[in-house]
């Protein structure tokens, strides 16, 4: 048996370290590449994975979607109750109009919820909101309700005014409108219980039992709300009369484009079988934002019909 001296043995043992180390980075190339491969073999399902969610297909869903929670109960039951919401508390608190519409998700989405009976705290007769609707059938409550604030907007032709919230939007569209057609100016804003008394006896003075068609009865007309704006058109020569707005580029424009600031035109032609009035192109009505968005939005022509009340063509 052949023996080995000490430096046979050593060098025997550094001979076996450097083949085993040279197994070692065999095993590791053997195993990246194996990595590799997988990743390359796996890269495009998973892509296909991502598209495939990117675009849900109803009649394909990806299994992860049957396991996703039920809705909770509490999200249910808050859009089943949206006057509980938080907003819509804070917002009625502080009598805030924009903020109560944006709370409800919208002008379209507060409407909803008032046709389907879940928004018991719209009331559609409380005189601060400016989507109060007020006609032959529905008089003010209370009938001598007076606005707190009425103030006088640079554009107009007479002593008038408007309640504050609508005074602002009316400046909006005044400018506006003299961009886009040309000069507007408030003829007759709000008008108390009192003048109301006067304005209508004025017209059945005129014109007997017509007047009705023309002239609200007192506690029953929007001017007594200080939202209602009644217009004229102005140009060089000075401003028109009210009878003569429909004829004028503002009378087409506001037609178009008064629902961007707040407005609608709330007797249109054609509408007297709901609204109890002849055409009044030059009656504007502030009823807000969302809620004038909604109404142009869904093509509608009366306030009845946007909130679902019956036809007012006479008084009770
Ligand atoms: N002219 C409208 C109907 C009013 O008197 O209120
Ligand atoms: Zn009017």
């Amino acid at each position: 048996m052949e023996t080995m001296s000490h430096a046979g043995r050593a060098a025997a043992r550094r001979r076996l370290r450097a083949r085993r180390r040279v197994r070692a980075v065999a095993l590791l190339i053997l195993a990246v590449a194996l990595g590799m491969g997988a990743f390359a073999v796996l890269s495009p399902l998973l892509a296909g994975a991502e598209k495939a969610s990117a675009v849900p297909s109803l009649v394909d869903q990806p299994p992860v979607a049957a396991a996703l929670p039920a809705p909770r109960v509490e999200q249910v039951e808050a859009s089943e109750a949206p006057c509980e919401a938080p907003e819509v508390v804070a917002a009625l608190r502080d009598s805030d109009a924009d903020a109560l519409v944006a709370a409800f998700g919208g002008g379209e989405s507060l409407r909803q919820a008032v046709l389907d009976g879940a928004a018991p705290c719209v009331r559609l007769d409380d005189p601060a909101m400016p989507w109060v609707v007020v006609n032959k059938l529905r008089p003010l409550d209370p009938i001598d309700y007076a606005p707190r604030e009425v103030r006088r907007p640079a554009a107009r032709v007479a002593d008038v005014g408007l309640r504050a919230d609508a005074l602002a939007a009316f400046e909006r569209l005044a400018d506006a409108a003299a961009e886009g057609a040309g000069r507007i100016a408030l003829y007759s804003g709000y008008r108390s219980y009192d003048t109301q008394v006067s304005t209508y006896a004025a017209q059945v003075g005129a014109r007997g039992g017509g007047a009705d068609a023309l002239s609200a009865r007192p506690g029953h007309s929007e001017h007594q709300l200080g939202l209602a704006a009644d217009v004229v058109a102005c140009g060089a020569w000075g401003c028109g009369d009210i009878y003569e707005v429909g004829g004028t580029a503002q009378g087409r424009w506001l037609a178009e484009n008064a629902w961007r600031y707040g407005w609608i035109v709330r007797y249109e032609a054609g509408r007297s079988v709901t609204t109890g009035y002849d055409a009044e192109p030059w009656h504007l009505r502030y009823v807000g934002r969302g809620i004038a968005e909604a109404y142009q939005a869904g093509g509608f022509h009366t306030l009845e019909e946007f909130f679902g009340l019956p036809a007012a063509p006479d008084y009770d």
